[in-house]
């Protein structure tokens, strides 16, 4: 693998059903980059994460994660998979347990912290998300920015040095969005953090994306800096761009 690349995908097929969802999709992801996957809905987005994360067999060669191939990466490796940041769209906390609680959960089930460190860590968490005096309340009290902040906050909390986000911000106002956005670069600033995100939010990938794959057709059809997304000629990414900024560019 080429120095400073944390992902490698190198022909990814998958059908569902006999019908062929992904036809061949190659792209790498450089360390400390935000990279922006964008598509359609139903385009596949989704299944490529999930395909990076573990959540499928994959056969060798096909993707590398920090160097591991990951046919050969056994599901119980924690050492590996603690290495990923999670945050989905409905990265719903649970209910019934505080915010305090809910941050601390991969930490009580993954480690053998004393609970004053774990404390500690997760208000360490919880100021960095702006979300200090969350800490003893519970979701049902918390605005869907905040809930997203404090899902945030769980993702991060074991610092994993590469997040997969899914649609964060969907459902945010304009806003709680841009705040969200200034986290996210904070994160990979803070703690170096390299980010693969899938969005739809042509406002967020202005202000964060250094990296653009757009997907169409089961492929990567564009795979640039963000200034070559806006500047390509390629019609279905430029009707993505046009749409998004209600036709500015
Ligand atoms: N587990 C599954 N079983 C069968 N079909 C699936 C499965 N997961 C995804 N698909 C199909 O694969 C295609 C791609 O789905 P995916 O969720 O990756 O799309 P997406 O690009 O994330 O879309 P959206 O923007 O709507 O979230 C869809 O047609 C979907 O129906
Ligand atoms: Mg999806």
């Amino acid at each position: 693998m080429e120095e400073g690349r944390i992902i490698e995908v190198n022909n990814l097929r998958v059908s569902f059903d006999e019908r062929e969802v992904l036809k061949g999709v190659s792209f790498s992801v450089n360390q400390g980059e935000i990279t922006v996957i964008l598509g359609g809905s139903g385009s596949g987005k989704s299944t490529i994460l999930k395909h990076l994360l573990g959540l499928f067999p994959v056969k060798s060669d096909i993707v590398s994660v920090f160097g591991s191939d990951l046919a050969e990466v056994d599901e119980d490796d924690l050492r590996f998979y603690k290495k990923l940041g999670v945050f989905y769209q409905n990265g719903a906390l649970l209910n019934s347990l505080s915010v305090g609680e809910n941050v601390a959960l991969p930490l009580e089930q993954h480690t053998n912290l004393p609970a004053e460190i774990i404390e500690d860590m997760v208000r360490t968490k919880l100021n960095l998300v702006n979300l200090e005096d969350a800490f003893y309340l519970y979701p049902s009290q918390l605005s869907g920015g905040m809930l997203k902040r404090a899902a945030l906050a769980r993702a991060i909390i074991m610092d994993p040095p590469l997040l997969f986000c899914d649609e964060p911000g969907a459902g945010l106002d304009p806003v709680s969005l841009a705040g969200l956005d200034d986290l996210i670069l904070k994160l990979r600033q803070q703690l170096g953090m390299t980010v693969l995100m899938v969005t739809h939010e042509v406002s967020s990938i202005l202000r964060i994306a250094d990296k653009i794959l757009f997907v169409d057709n089961g492929i990567i059809a564009f795979d640039g800096s963000l200034e070559e997304a806006r500047k390509s000629e390629m019609k279905a990414l430029k009707d993505f761009f046009t749409v998004g900024t209600g036709g500015k560019r």
